[in-house]
């Protein structure tokens, strides 16, 4: 697959603008995103990678430019008009952000009876989604009894309960050792293949990376610095891309309060 999307995108963003209290995040980012796509985006701490995963989902509204899910402009929609596309797109927040006061069956259950679907398939739904992230055996666990693994797949059996097309990650091994990461990876990778999910994949994970992207995006100051193939990361000359793929811009501040072990994690 080449670096330009042939196919109508799913998600696209063009010339989209964010700045917070003066100070410009988003400076004109275009993306296009493919249907059926792994889009990796990587690029430095503070870049704004979560800020532009949350303008496709509409947590935050662009200053400027356009926001389009397949085809239709959705950035001006009121956040009524914008529910039912934020169905279509399953967002596995950084952190996995479960209801800590809730079991396992009741976080993976909410979407569903948050949308009007708690039908007499309920349990069923749930368990087969909890099936698909291997922890049909956790349903009655609290998220405070669980590795930050597992709560990774809680918090993706979320996003994928109500079978969304587009399934956003935002930092999915962030934490993990790589065993865990691992399980991780092979899940996006099936759920894309099984599911046919387009998903965009944020992450400073290398390894991560380099395992379930087709496609690969660096952002740097607020735009597109690279676009294209694993491959075209990898050997790329531009210095930019350099710096990250060799660490030297991976100030990772918050990375201090994130501990070693993966089992006490909390989002
Ligand atoms: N709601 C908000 N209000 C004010 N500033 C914000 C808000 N959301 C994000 N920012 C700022 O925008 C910048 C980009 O944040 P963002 O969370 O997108 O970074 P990131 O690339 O996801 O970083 P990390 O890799 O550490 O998760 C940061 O300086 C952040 O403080
Ligand atoms: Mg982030």
């Amino acid at each position: 697959m080449t670096a330009e999307t042939e196919v109508a995108p799913i998600v696209s963003l063009h010339g989209v603008w964010k700045s917070f209290d003066g100070r410009p995040v988003l400076q004109g980012l275009d993306l296009d995103v493919a249907p059926g796509q792994s889009l990796v985006v990587m690029g430095p701490s503070g870049c704004g990678k979560s800020v532009m995963l949350k303008h496709i989902v509409g947590l935050l509204r662009p200053d400027k430019g356009e926001v389009r899910f397949k085809g239709s402009r959705v950035d001006d929609l009121s956040e009524r008009r914008f529910t039912p596309i934020r169905r279509r797109i399953g967002f596995l927040f950084q952190g996995a952000a479960l209801f800590d006061s809730m079991t396992v069956r009741q976080n993976v259950a909410f979407p569903l009876l948050e949308t009007g679907q708690a039908g007499p398939d309920l349990e069923e739904r749930v368990r087969r989604t909890l099936d698909r992230v291997g922890l049909a055996d956790s349903l009655d666990q609290m998220p405070s009894e669980l590795s930050g693994g597992m709560r990774k797949r809680v918090g993706l059996a979320r996003a994928i309960v109500l079978e969304p097309e587009v399934v956003l990650y935002d930092e999915p091994t962030t934490g993990l050792d790589p065993i865990r990461a691992n399980v991780i990876n092979d899940l996006i990778v099936r759920l894309q293949r099984e599911l046919n999910i387009t998903s965009v994949v944020v992450t400073h994970d290398l390894d991560s990376a380099f395992q379930v992207a087709d496609r690969m995006v660096l952002l740097h100051e607020g735009r597109v610095r690279l676009d294209g193939t694993p491959d075209e990361m990898r050997h790329s000359e531009d210095p930019a891309v350099r710096a990250f793929l060799e660490g030297r811009e991976l100030e990772i501040p918050d990375r201090e309060h994130e501990p070693s072990n993966p089992a006490s994690m909390t989002p």
